[in-house]
């Protein structure tokens, strides 16, 4: 096998296996090691007609010491647990997930980037229905599989500042609808936003809150933070995907000595940041150098020199380190694999 670790894109890459197991008359079966790429699916399967579908990402890295280190694999569990409740899934055991993810790491530990390429091996769980419905309602069957992909760094540029533009004339998600939830459904509202944001040269969009278009709700697939008079400030919102990273940079923010506050972030304050960013599993933080809003032609400006802030830079290193096994794992986030 010959792959040019450093080069990899963040991408779909073939692997060796992936594994399944099937809930069927009201349990799961045994986890079924496949090395198909393909589903065999009924064409009345509620994930193509009603959008069961509930995913996860998350990331295994390899560390200097030739240890492969999975980051905070239970918080995934517990959210991907949320989001089937959410759309009337069966729940996942514990111990189904991680014996599901130990076993399609181990067939693929050949794919696990080597330490230094920037690379790591993305990790998909997906739960999805299968059985035939015709009239609107939850399946009865149902298949939970993880494939696993090498995968390079979100942005080839870097950790690097990127530029952001709020659209109001776009939902990602109703004030109580799906939002909360890793739904798929979710990804397809997200679309037409977020292809005409990069058609007009910005890397992501931030929506707003839908009921009053007046609070920061999620920047793309990420969430969004801000940091000023040492405080790390996120919104908190129904309609937001509870990010992991987010979870991690909050403890992390504590730990060097900022105050954090979870709570809603009107627009207007966006002038007040000394920094920004957008964080999530993809490339943990996506410092934000300007933001502009597509409205009223509002520019906020929060980095002149092209560099990511220090602040922005201090945690992304820290979480980095933590997820290699550079830094001690104080909270218990990786697990050796
Ligand atoms: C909509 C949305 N928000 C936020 C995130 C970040 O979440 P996490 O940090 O758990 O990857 C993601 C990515 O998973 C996402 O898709």
């Amino acid at each position: 096998m010959n792959i040019e670790w450093t080069k990899l894109p963040f991408g779909y890459f073939k692997t060796d296996y992936n594994v399944r197991c099937f809930y069927r008359n009201g349990k799961w079966g045994e986890i079924e090691v496949s090395s198909s790429e393909y589903l065999p699916l009924h064409m009345a399967a509620t994930v193509l007609h009603y959008g069961q579908a509930a995913f996860e990402g998350m990331k295994v890295f390899m560390g200097k010491d030739g240890q492969a280190r999975a980051f905070r694999w239970d918080e995934n569990w517990k959210r991907i647990n949320n989001s089937a409740d959410g759309i009337l899934m069966p729940e996942i055991p514990k111990e189904l997930f991680h014996d599901a993810l130990k076993q399609v790491v181990d067939l693929n530990r050949q794919y696990i980037p080597p330490y230094g390429t920037g690379a790591s091996l993305y990790v998909r769980p997906l739960l999805i229905g299968m059985g035939a419905q015709v009239g609107v309602k939850p399946a009865n069957e149902y298949c939970f599989l993880i494939f696993v992909t090498p995968v390079g760094p979100y942005f080839k540029e870097g950790f690097k500042p990127v530029r952001v533009q709020i659209v109001r004339d776009f939902d990602r998600a109703a004030p109580l609808g799906t939002g909360c939830y890793k739904v798929g459904g979710n990804y397809a509202a997200s679309l037409r936003a977020s292809e005409r944001a990069h058609e007009e040269g910005f890397s992501t969009v931030i929506f707003l809150d839908a009921k009053e278009k007046k609070y920061i709700d999620e920047a793309g697939p990420a969430n969004f933070f801000g940091i000023k008079d040492n405080k790390y400030i996120t919104p908190d919102s129904h309609s937001i995907l509870p990010s992991i990273t987010n979870m991690s940079l909050r403890q992390i923010a504590e730990d060097l000595g900022l105050k954090v506050e979870r709570r809603h972030v009107p627009v207007e304050e966006l002038g007040t940041f000394v920094e920004a960013g957008a964080c999530g599993t993809a490339a943990v933080i996506s410092p934000i150098g300007e933001i502009l809003d597509r409205d009223n032609d509002t520019h906020y400006i929060l980095c002149k020199d092209g560099k990511a802030g220090p602040i922005c830079t201090k945690m992304y290193n820290r979480l980095v380190d933590i997820q290699h096994g550079d830094y001690p794992d104080k909270y218990g986030w990786t697990e050796i694999l």
